[in-house]
């Protein structure tokens, strides 16, 4: 039954779970686990080379067949579907929302608008495999003659945050005798440390950015195309030292990179979305286009299960309504994520981006506020290293903050015992939130009696645990591909566009204004609020 224009407060498993909530608030995962000896062998599920744990959260088998009503009613499964068949449901942007096509194998077809995508897409990976290689055989060559040694990424959101991700996640697999840089910033640091060592004439950008039209990008690649005429002494290197990512091949070539060396993609692809573009060209051309191919098998194949597995199974679909459990009824405002491999370091940062701009909404598809909460903060670092910092605020804190755990049976880099003591943690981590430790347990151990209570571990804190054999491009492709059907599961239930951002927009116009007040060499008629206008004054006086 087709309900999802109904208000999500107002649908019946919505008041049925509210109702629910206010019956199991307070029971306690010890007791959940007490009455059932098998739940921590029921309560999983397994796709794409992940396996979910997530018997420890604050759910019942009730809470979860009510959830997935929720979800029927919310009307996922045709939601989905029409994405999957590219209907418009980027409304806000009047867009198609295709990034599963990135991944679609070449036998595949996908018609949009009269015609098969997927074909365009292999296309331009064929274009991306043939430059790579040219790249990492050394046939690619400089201006003076010398092969790249050095690729330098300018981009930033989406433009970067995949890329940098994927570069640091896929380390094992890279080229070592080739350096990776990543500038995003507008902050000349960024850009002068990151090629502060590095010999123009043996340097490559990739200029990525969707629009072409990002201020911060756009001045970064106007630096680097100082630098490599400055150092190289003419203006016919860019050629040579400039390839361009983009949707926009006028941008591009007024920007002087020859359109022959651009790699495109499509207004479908939103920034967030897009890693596994051509906006992925740094990462092929530094784990190989064989690799990538792997990275794009492991999207597809949780593409698949999201779109085929009964939402029962469904690990995006589980995932995504157990965050909207905990953000609309616990009142949870954030969720950690932390992946006990050193590899997705910049994991978490890169998921920030995909939750929160993606969920981060405060209207409904048709323009109406909204009466409950949506995106979560998303916020991590690996494990064991959160352990010995922050985790004690959600051991002991007053806050309830929902824990994802990534773990892997095997360490791309065995050292001794190491790998079983990290791994040791992810469980123990787990084990310790849910269930803590009473005062009896606490007392039982010959604790001084002031000391108990704060000995004391409540327990009752939720995690889901994910666990995979090993870090490889497919595993990295089917992780990535969970978290965004997860993202669009919750935006489905709270009816929200999961894929603009327009909130992003009103900075960019008012920086544009301020700029010139800074630059000025006179006194600038200021205009604003008496705060920016004191603090444009302040600014100019440090500026001196
Ligand atoms: O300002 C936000 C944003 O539009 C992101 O959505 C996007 O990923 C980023 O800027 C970069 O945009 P572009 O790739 O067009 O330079």
């Amino acid at each position: 039954m087709a309900m999802a224009t109904t208000p999500l407060t107002e649908r019946p498993a919505y008041a049925a779970l509210a109702e629910h909530f206010a019956r199991i608030e307070g029971e306690h995962l010890r007791t959940l686990f007490e009455s059932d000896a098998t739940r921590g062998e029921r309560m999983v599920a397994e796709a794409a080379g992940l396996y979910l744990d997530y018997s420890k959260n604050r759910v019942t088998d009730e809470t979860l067949s009510l959830l997935f009503e929720l979800a029927r009613q919310s009307d996922l499964e045709r939601r989905r579907d029409m994405m999957f068949a590219g209907d418009r449901i980027n409304v806000s942007e009047d867009r198609s929302v295709l990034h599963v096509a990135l991944r679609m194998p070449e036998d595949a077809s996908l018609v949009v608008g009269g015609v098969d995508i997927v074909p365009q897409v292999h296309q331009v990976l064929g274009r991306m495999a043939a430059f790579a290689d040219r790249v990492r055989s050394g046939e690619w060559k400089g201006h003076t003659g010398k092969p790249v040694r050095n690729v330098v990424n300018i981009g930033i959101g989406g433009s970067d945050l995949g890329p940098v991700m994927a570069y640091e996640a896929l380390r094992y697999y890279a080229r070592r005798d080739l350096t990776f840089r990543f500038v995003s910033n507008v902050d000349s640091t960024d850009f002068v440390e990151a090629t502060r060592d590095l010999a123009a004439e043996e340097t490559l950008f990739i200029i990525s950015s969707k629009t072409f039209s990002t201020l911060e990008t756009l001045t970064n690649a106007t630096s680097a195309r100082d630098w490599v005429v400055g150092e190289l002494g003419d203006e016919s290197a860019i050629a040579k030292h400039f390839v361009a990512v983009s949707t926009n091949d006028e941008r591009v070539s007024e920007f002087g990179i020859d359109t022959a060396n651009m790699f495109g993609f499509w207004d479908w692809v939103g920034g967030r979305y897009s890693m596994d573009s051509a906006i992925g060209l740094s990462t092929m051309v530094a784990v190989g286009p064989e690799h990538f191919k792997d990275l794009l098998a492991g999207f597809h194949a949780m593409d698949e299960h999201f779109r085929t597995a009964p939402l029962e199974q469904n690990l995006p679909v589980i995932m995504g309504l157990l965050a909207v459990w905990y953000a609309d009824f616990f009142g949870a405002q954030t969720v950690g994520v932390m992946p006990y491999d050193q590899y997705l370091k910049r994991f978490p940062a890169y998921l920030q981006q995909l939750t929160m701009e993606s969920n981060g909404k405060h209207v409904t598809l048709d323009g109406t506020a909204v009466d409950y909460q949506t995106g979560s903060v998303y916020w991590g670092e690996p494990g064991t290293n959160g352990q010995h910092s922050f985790y004690q605020l959600i051991h002991q804190g007053t806050k309830l903050i929902p824990v994802d755990l990534i773990g892997f049976g095997r360490s791309l880099n065995p050292l001794r015992d190491h790998h079983e003591i990290l791994s040791s943690n992810v469980f123990a981590q787990a084990q310790a939130l849910a269930f803590g430790k009473t005062e009896d347990e606490v007392r039982a151990e010959g604790t001084p009696e002031a000391v108990v209570p704060h000995r004391v571990m409540q327990g009752n804190r939720p995690t889901n645990v994910l666990l995979a054999e090993v870090l490889t491009p497919r595993l990295l492709g089917s992780l990535v591909a969970l978290y965004e059907h997860s993202v669009f599961t919750q935006g489905t239930i709270w009816g929200i566009d999961s894929f603009d951002q327009w909130g992003v927009e009103l900075g960019k116009v008012l920086a544009k204004a301020i700029i010139p007040e800074l630059e000025s060499t006179s006194e600038p008629a200021l205009a604003h609020d008496s705060s920016t206008n004191a603090l444009i004054r302040r600014y100019r006086a440090l500026k001196g």
